[in-house]
């Protein structure tokens, strides 16, 4: 068994507990989820969600069938075993600050330190294997050293990622547990030196950063294309508009850029030229909900100065794509710690994130990375 925890109960959240109990239930097949047809040590049926955390205060206190209702409707055919599924209080650090959210955190009224004790304390009672960070994107910066990162944190000077990843570490170190925590945000962690140090330390890992779903690992694919045949790419074009709340939080400019930092860091380790882009969340509307729109267009110089271009409209359902991977990361995560790794693993990160970690590590094409993965899992693809 795997034991997960869930950080933040928004759509990327719920929509992996709803799946995953739906796929155990036998309701639904194991599309979406990228390794799902090899043999794995660990079955997507092995993995049990202990608990979720938030910290908008109409959440904490309910269940993951709570959320689901609210995002499904009660006609939907959801699980009972989500009731089992506690939303409880997280740390909150301004994560929610300028939305719509009526927020409530650990740290009110005592110091961080006392929030992250209380919820490495918990931790230790829920004993997760894997703890994943799907909370709303917020600012945050890289740290040089483990002294600067925990000092930002213990100062309240950081995001609640940052406490988080370093809650994981305080619980690794403490109960002699080892865990991977995953990063499916843009805020950085396994991109982050300072943290990472820690992660090291303590012998837990960080998967990062920012789940690739959607246009991003596209593009990547395309660019690689590109660069195959020799065709000089001059320009490309990548935007989203969708209507669920990442999108609305995405409309704040300081959110966005982290955004806009960990898609675009593609072009030129892809094609070795920086080819001018624009890569970026560009919007808010809400009847669009979570099946967002997507543009794409390309021009590239091919044979004899001839000129292509490449048009791609969609409509993407946003939350399950990423919920889908997750299903593999928390596999991964559990296979990682099997393996007596610590810090991060580029081999997970450059396939299933849109900045791999470690720091400064290329952003190399999702086709290489999947082989990569797969040679990492002993696996083959045409076997
Ligand atoms: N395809 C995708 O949907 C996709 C891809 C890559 C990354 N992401 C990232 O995943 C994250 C979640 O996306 P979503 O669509 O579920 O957003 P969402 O707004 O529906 O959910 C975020 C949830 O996190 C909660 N939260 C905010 N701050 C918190 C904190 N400090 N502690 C605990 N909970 C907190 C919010 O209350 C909310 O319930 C976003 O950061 C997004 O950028 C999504």
């Amino acid at each position: 068994m795997i034991r997960a925890i869930l950080l933040g109960s928004g759509y990327v959240g719920t929509y992996l507990a709803v799946g995953l109990e739906r796929i155990k239930k036998g309701l639904v097949g194991k599309y979406g989820i990228p390794l799902a047809k090899y043999p794995l040590p660990y079955k997507i049926e092995d993995i049990n969600i202990v608990s979720a955390y938030d910290i908008d205060s109409s959440k904490v206190g309910k269940t993951l069938f709570d959320a689901g209702a609210e995002i499904f409707g009660k006609e939907y055919d959801l699980p009972e075993t989500l009731k089992d599924i506690p939303i409880k209080k997280g740390i909150h650090l301004k994560s929610a600050e300028g939305l719509p959210i009526k927020a409530t955190g650990l740290e009110e009224g005592r110091s961080v330190k006392d929030a992250i004790d209380e919820l490495v304390n918990e931790w230790a009672e829920l004993k997760p294997d894997v703890i994943i960070n799907v909370i709303t994107t917020e600012e945050g910066r890289a740290y040089k050293s483990k002294e600067e990162a925990v000092s930002a944190i213990l100062d309240g000077k950081a995001p609640a990622t940052h406490a988080y990843a370093y809650a994981a570490t305080q619980y690794a170190k403490q109960s002699g547990r080892k865990v991977t925590f995953v990063n499916a945000i843009p805020t950085p962690v396994a991109n982050n030196p300072g943290l990472i140090e820690l992660f090291n330390e303590t012998g837990a890992i960080a998967f990062g950063d920012d789940g690739a779903t959607g246009a991003t690992p596209l593009t990547s694919d395309l660019l690689e294309h590109m660069a195959q045949r020799n065709r000089f790419v001059e320009f490309v074009v990548q935007f989203n508009i969708g209507g669920n709340t990442d999108f609305l939080a995405l409309t704040q400019p300081k959110r966005n850029k982290m955004k806009e930092n960990t898609k675009s860091s593609m072009v030129a380790d892809i094609l070795g030229y920086d080819a001018p882009h624009y890569i970026k969340p560009t919007g808010y509307l809400q009847p669009l909900g979570d099946k967002k729109y997507v543009a794409m267009h390309l021009e590239w110089i091919s044979f004899n100065g001839f000129r292509d271009s490449l048009f791609i409209s969609a409509r993407i359902n946003d939350s399950p794509a990423l919920a889908g991977m997750l299903v593999d990361l928390i596999r991964l995560g559990k296979i990682a710690v099997d393996k007596g790794l610590s810090g991060t693993v580029y081999e997970v990160n450059a396939f299933f994130m849109k900045k791999p970690g470690p720091e400064g590590a290329k952003n190399i094409a999702k086709t290489h990375a999947y082989m990569q993965l797969l040679n990492w899992l002993g696996l083959s693809r045409y076997q």
